[in-house]
């Protein structure tokens, strides 16, 4: 099973969760916004925050506008303050491209004011890693 990780940040946690998962698993991960190389791969985790109740609708436009993906499966890592929302409208987004998206979506905590200072930690990361190894393992 070849992975890929893409992400898209505001404010850097998205990425941070995503090089350190590369790191842990030695896959690559990059940035959506830097013409991300997404060929010779089968799964892609996507990761991003959340900003008023909804995905980064930038990630939600790059995925639109992707040249007709070669990978087949996906899987979301979201980052919010609250802990309490999906990347929901990624998720439509890749489906409507015929992505077939992993049903669990891990939502580990960002931080935003003063909620969920720290984060994302070492325990984010692990949760991230293991996510990450059993979706391929399913793949
Ligand atoms: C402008 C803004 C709006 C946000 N709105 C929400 C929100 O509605 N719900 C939530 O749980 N987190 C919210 N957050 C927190 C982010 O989702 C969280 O910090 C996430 O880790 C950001 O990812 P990023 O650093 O990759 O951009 C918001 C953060 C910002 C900067």
């Amino acid at each position: 099973m070849r992975a890929k990780i893409l992400y898209m940040t505001k404010t850097g946690h998205s990425r941070k969760i995503a090089k350190e998962l590369a790191s842990r698993l030695g896959i690559e991960a990059f940035d959506a916004k830097q013409s991300p190389d997404l060929q010779d791969t089968d799964l892609v985790i996507v990761i991003g925050g959340i900003y008023g109740g909804v995905s980064n609708p930038d990630l939600v436009k790059f995925i639109r506008s992707m040249d007709t993906p070669t990978f087949r499966k996906a899987a979301l890592i979201t980052s919010c303050a609250s802990r309490k929302f999906f990347q929901k409208e990624v998720r439509a987004a890749l489906v409507e491209r015929g992505i077939d998206v992993f049903a669990e979506e891990l939502v580990v905590w960002g931080s935003f004011l003063f909620y969920g200072w720290g984060h994302p930690n070492a325990s984010d990361f692990d949760a991230g890693a293991t996510f990450v190894e059993k979706v391929m393992k399913l793949s």
